[in-house]
């Protein structure tokens, strides 16, 4: 597919949406089509990273067939044409997410990346002094944790909790109780990929904005499931991962509204974001390519252009109630099974549902399910403390993307009483 071919898969996207026909979504990616150990896959790994449709596959051999240069600096054909495509792609995010300025997309390797260049250039700036506190949840993803631990090794600043409900929802009035004068950024899932909870994330930010402090929003889990507006959340920063949202590993985005982006230091040093270079002093160029050192993902930005397209072929509301019914149905057929219980029970939920079942470990749950081609994930699920706030070793965890089926969601169910009946 050409970039030309790309722009104008928005335009039909724009035009007319398809109807939602979750038989008709299954034929557009190949790997649902396949079986594992000798039965149709069923895959509820959908939180880890989700599979690709057809477009974004094509999309990369395309690019390697047809477009393949190094991006920016060339003045020849296929330079342009590569070029064209991965800016392209650039505005088809900002588009996407509804950014003001496709300057505030920077491509990173993931949601992971993102967070460890906020927290690198922040803590390298003067934004930080020592004693400064930013506050985070029990809820987050490593991604959310570690990279700050890291960083502020350097400087004296301190992490703050904001605690969890046993329902596994945060506990507002201890979140509004941890600021304090010192208080510099708040740095938040929008969505748990252990738990499911969908956090009140627009009244979370506007606690921290009344409060004069920046508010970081990790939407890994997030864009795949719902419409997300940054400047109707108002948040100053968003990360999310292209392989979580039908897109390839190794790119995804972080979006920073433009008068904090360009105050942050570069993340690294080297070709393609500096404007000049002398071995006294380098002087660097404008947002977003301040950010991207080096040669980027490009046929990486491109694809997650074209999965972005795949998606704008729907209604996303058409995509978010077909999940909510695979997790309504699922949540009730679970609950059937004797000694199950289910971790993170918030009606805030999307698309994920981690459970423990009596006496059986997590472990065997997922290797004994998987010989019916079933794909679970059992394990901390990169959320140790979540873990740790509900004594647990691990969960096993079914995460749902729209192009599940309620049919699935029975062979789980069977799959799930046949390993009690091994363990009986
Ligand atoms: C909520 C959340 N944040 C961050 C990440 C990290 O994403 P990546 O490994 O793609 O950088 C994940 C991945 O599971 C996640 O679920």
């Amino acid at each position: 597919m050409s970039f030309t071919e790309t722009k104008s898969l928005l335009k039909i996207a724009k035009q007319g949406k398809r109807v939602f026909d979750v038989l008709k979504i299954r034929d557009d990616f190949p790997i649902l089509h396949r079986t594992v150990n000798g039965k149709p896959l069923v895959y509820l790994d959908n939180a880890a990273t989700t599979q690709k449709p057809k477009a974004v596959i094509d999309s990369i051999t395309n690019y390697y067939t047809y477009e393949n240069a190094n991006i920016h600096r060339g003045l020849h054909f296929l330079s342009e044409v590569a070029t064209e495509a991965f800016e392209g792609a650039r505005l088809i995010v900002k588009e996407f997410i509804n950014a003001m300025s496709a300057s505030e997309i920077v491509f990173v390797k993931g949601a992971t990346e993102a967070i460890n260049l906020i927290a690198n250039t922040m803590c390298r700036s003067d934004i930080f002094k020592s004693g400064d506190e930013i506050i985070i949840s029990q809820m987050e993803h490593h991604a959310n944790i570690v990279p700050w631990q890291i960083n502020f090794q350097k400087k004296n600043i301190k992490l703050k909790v904001i605690p969890i409900t046993d329902e596994g929802e945060l506990d507002l009035d201890a979140y509004r109780n941890l600021f304090t004068e010192r208080t510099k950024l708040v740095s938040i899932v929008h969505t748990s990929n252990s738990l499911g909870t969908v956090n009140p994330i627009k009244e979370i930010i506007e606690i921290a904005h009344k409060e004069g402090v920046q508010v970081l929003v990790d939407g890994s889990q997030a864009v795949p499931h719902r419409k997300v507006d940054v400047q109707d959340l108002d948040c100053d920063y968003f990360v999310f991962s292209g392989h979580k949202l039908f897109g390839p590993t190794g790119i995804g985005v972080l979006y920073g509204k433009t008068k904090y982006l360009e105050k942050l230091p570069p993340y690294q040093g080297g070709g393609d974001m500096i404007r000049t270079v002398s071995f006294e002093k380098s002087t660097f160029d404008d947002i977003p390519h301040k950010f991207e050192a080096g040669t980027p993902n490009i046929e990486g930005g491109i694809a997650l252009g074209v999965a972005i397209n795949y998606l704008n072929e729907f209604n996303f509301g058409d995509i978010t109630s077909h999940e909510q019914s695979l997790l309504d149905y699922a949540t009730s057929e679970l609950l059937k099974i004797n000694g199950l219980r289910i971790i993170g029970t918030s009606p805030n939920k999307a698309s994920v549902i981690s459970f423990v079942i009596d006496g059986i470990h997590p472990y065997d749950i997922g290797t004994i399910i998987d010989t019916d081609g079933i794909a679970l994930r059992t394990g901390h699920h990169c959320t140790q403390p979540i873990m740790q706030r509900y004594n647990l070793p691990a969960t096993a965890r079914a995460s749902f993307a729209f192009y599940n089926t309620l049919e699935e969601v029975d062979k789980l169910i069977a799959g799930l009483n046949k390993v009690i009946k091994m363990f009986s």
